[in-house]
């Protein structure tokens, strides 16, 4: 069959990557989709079994930074379009092995930039018809402050109340962590390809995402398995730290849209405006996986465990994503305590994707991490 577009998603066996590939595949069947994963902890080809056998998906094993290997399936596949989300992504493994993510996030991204290069200048058309798409996140802009005093501001107005205290796509790159440190020069290089040698990117900033198939070393879903099994809840901190939460979902139509129709050399923020403290969130989640398994709300308070901080721990992190909005009309569908709920409902009737992963290597880098706090 011939297909109008061909494109890589990278990352796709990932937490995010698996819903865009999902989006892709189910949306747009005239679009040949290759999903290309290395598999590392994090990804899970189970994440992507109800589209596994659609006839425009391929899934491809490959690590980012095999030059050589993915120069050649530009060239067999023809691709036009490359959706990049593959990366190491955890805030505490970087703070343990920086230089993991030194290679796959920025040797990693510049190996795709250069590839596309030299496969994309071979054509005739060159750059006409191409789109690299890079996904960052917005913790390369620092850290703010927590100006709000009951530390969250949830919706499109928040800024007609609470002034500019927001991550804008022209706040200066600040990253803390060797994760943000990383992400940010993988941002660098994608714009300097693109003033550079004329490539058609583009650049999105997303806030903290939360959903299905989030690997459970993140906030929410290690928590939802814990409460579940009566394990302590380990909170950095004081649990005052401030996060902006989006439903994965509304990510992945936002990346949908910006893929189709963003501008080229453009930067959009992404985020919906839904602010909150660590620990409120951690009772949110405890009351609803508590009444969801027919327990008393709240049972399960005692489980929160107050344990050292995060090393370098950023304070608040708030997107202002009116720039994506007023140019391409994206909000999210979502409000939160409907995308809680479908979440935690989730995690709960999927206890064997959570039993498969927590199996094996993961207790013991659960022991190893803890072993220091
Ligand atoms: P994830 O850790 O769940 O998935 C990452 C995927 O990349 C995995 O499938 C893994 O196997 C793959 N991968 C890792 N190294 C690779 C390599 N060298 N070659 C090929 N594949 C490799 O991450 P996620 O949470 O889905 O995040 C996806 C992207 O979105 C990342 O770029 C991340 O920085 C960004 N982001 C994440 C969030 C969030 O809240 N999770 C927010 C904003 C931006
Ligand atoms: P995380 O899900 O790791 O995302 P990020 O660090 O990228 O924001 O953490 C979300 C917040 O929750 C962050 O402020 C750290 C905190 N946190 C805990 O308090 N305990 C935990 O066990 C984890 C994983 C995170």
């Amino acid at each position: 069959m011939e297909f109008k577009r061909s494109i890589v998603i990278t990352g796709g066996a990932g937490f995010i990557g698996s819903h865009v590939v999902r989006l892709f595949v189910n949306k747009y069947p005239e679009y040949k989709i290759i999903n290309l994963d290395k598999l590392t902890y994090a990804g899970n080809l189970a994440n992507l079994k109800d589209i596994e056998s659609a006839p425009n998906y391929r899934f491809v094993k490959m690590d980012i930074c095999d030059f050589e290997a993915f120069y050649q399936l530009m060239q067999d596949e023809h691709i036009d379009g490359i959706i990049h989300l593959a990366a190491e992504s955890h805030v505490d493994r970087s703070i343990k092995d920086p230089f993991t993510f030194a290679r796959t996030n920025v040797m990693g991204t510049l190996s795709l930039l250069q590839a596309a290069k030299l496969y994309w200048e071979s054509l005739p058309e060159r750059y006409e018809g191409k789109r690299f798409y890079h996904i960052s996140t917005d913790e390369v802009y620092g850290a703010l402050e927590l100006t709000h005093p009951e530390g969250k501001a949830n919706d499109f107005s928040a800024h007609e109340v609470y002034g500019d205290d927001f991550f804008v796509e022209t706040t200066k790159y600040n990253p803390h962590s060797p994760y943000s440190a990383s992400k940010a020069s993988s941002d660098h290089f994608v714009r300097a390809f693109h003033d550079t040698y004329g490539m058609p990117t583009v650049v999105t900033n997303c806030s903290n995402n939360y959903g299905p198939y989030q690997f459970p070393e993140k906030l929410i879903p290690l928590f939802i398995n814990n409460i579940r099994h009566r394990k302590p809840l380990p909170v950095y901190g004081k649990g005052e730290n401030v996060r902006d939460w989006l439903y994965v979902e509304d990510h992945a139509r936002a990346i949908d849209l910006i893929f189709h129709e963003g501008k080229v050399a453009e930067t959009y923020n992404i985020g919906g405006f839904n602010e909150w403290k660590n620990i409120d969130i951690i009772k949110v989640v405890i009351n609803t996986v508590d009444r969801l398994l027919g327990r008393k709300e709240g049972e399960d308070m005692d489980l929160i465990t107050y344990v050292t901080d995060r090393a370098g721990h950023d304070l608040r992190y708030a997107i202002d994503s009116r720039k994506l909005k007023a140019e391409l009309g994206w909000e999210p569908c979502l409000q939160f305590e409907e995308g809680i709920e479908k979440t935690v409902k989730w995690y709960l009737e999927n206890q064997e994707w959570m039993d498969n992963i927590t199996s094996g290597e993961y207790e013991k880098y659960y022991e190893e991490m803890y072993a220091d706090r």
